[in-house]
């Protein structure tokens, strides 16, 4: 199984993304080009579809940052189904791309695309999410800690409650994001190890259920959430949209968000930092989606044949409600 952390320690190039590209090199350009030359770089890239804002934001930056790399951009949106994007990864393979970025809907289901990628000799650089998949079928991750993003959720949490004078029991609904993706299995992961290391007497998950990262899913499970715990104190929302969608639901019981249920989200959208500077969400975990700049990088790179380092993080902060006014007009996303 892929572990995040192991590539904190493997900070250092890896063989099998200099053997891969170098197999694409040796071939004179797996399209035909000379690596490293004249012709344009051909990417495939397969997308996980477009269910929130953070990922419109993906989209954008990285179509932005090809264009701007001199890339040909073979772009596929597969609707948030694996199966699509597994279709996309074998046509890009049939067009003999160079390098195959994607987004990985979950995290199981790869292997078998991936040996086919390997056994065509095109690299595969993930970029945001991980798999569960042999280390050895992809050469790189350009994206986000997101179980650290689940623990900032929580310390972050601490510092709202704090404000909010909230003493004794909290009662906590968890929106996760899309089941089985990397990114709600690990902020869920990461939450719950500062709560089980820290708050094991006072802070209980009593609701928890996939809202899919969309507005839509956050507005109807926290509409159940209410109904089955009207007594909730915070919400940990796994992605802004679901946190906006939830706000609706809240407001529609009757309830005040951010005063009378407490909420922390995950991403920093535009639409977050209005509902936050609103008093509405009282803080949020910032996750970085301009990753188009670092994955034309690495791709450069993968294709001439240089190293490149196991995971390429992004650069990230955490933001409290009292900075959401300030920090608005700088918002890029
Ligand atoms: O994989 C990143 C996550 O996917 C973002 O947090 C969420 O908004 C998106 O849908």
């Amino acid at each position: 199984m892929l572990n995040r952390r192991n590539f904190l320690t493997a900070a250092v190039g890896v063989a099998a993304a200099g053997g891969l590209a170098a197999c694409a090199k040796e071939d004179g350009g797996s399209n035909g080009s000379s690596s490293g030359g004249s012709k344009a770089i051909t990417l495939g890239f397969a997308q996980v579809g477009s269910e929130s804002g953070w990922r419109t934001a993906n989209t954008d930056s990285v179509k932005a940052a090809a264009k701007e790399a001199g890339f040909k951009l073979q772009f596929s949106d597969a609707q948030q189904k694996p199966e699509n994007q597994i279709s996309a990864i074998r046509s890009f393979i049939a067009q003999k791309v160079d390098v195959i970025a994607f987004s990985p809907v979950v995290v199981t289901g790869w292997d078998a695309v991936l040996k086919e990628a390997q056994a065509a000799k095109i690299p595969v650089v993930l970029t945001d999410r991980s798999v569960d998949s042999d280390e050895s079928l992809f050469v790189t991750l350009v994206g986000s800690d997101f179980t650290d993003e689940g623990r900032r959720a929580a310390k972050i949490l601490e510092k709202v409650l704090e404000k909010a004078g909230h003493k004794g029991k909290v009662k906590i609904a968890q929106l996760e994001g899309t089941t089985g993706a990397a990114p709600a299995i690990e902020r869920a992961k990461g939450f719950k190890e500062v709560m089980d290391a820290e708050h094991k007497d006072d802070w209980e998950i009593v609701a928890s259920q996939t809202g899919d990262f969309t507005r839509a899913g956050g507005k109807q499970v926290m509409q159940a959430f209410l109904q089955s715990n009207p007594d909730i104190d915070v919400l940990f929302a796994h992605n802004d949209d679901m946190g906006l969608g939830a706000i609706q639901a809240i407001e529609a019981a009757g309830k005040k968000p951010g005063k009378d249920i407490l909420i922390v989200t995950v991403d920093g959208v535009k639409d977050g930092f209005i509902a936050m500077s609103e008093g509405k969400i009282n803080a949020i975990v910032e996750c970085n989606p301009l990753l188009g700049p670092q994955l034309m990088e690495a791709v450069k790179k993968v294709h001439a044949g240089e190293k490149v380092e196991r995971w390429i993080k992004t650069e990230e902060s955490d933001f409290m409600q009292d900075q959401a006014k300030d920090a608005l007009p700088t918002r890029k996303y």
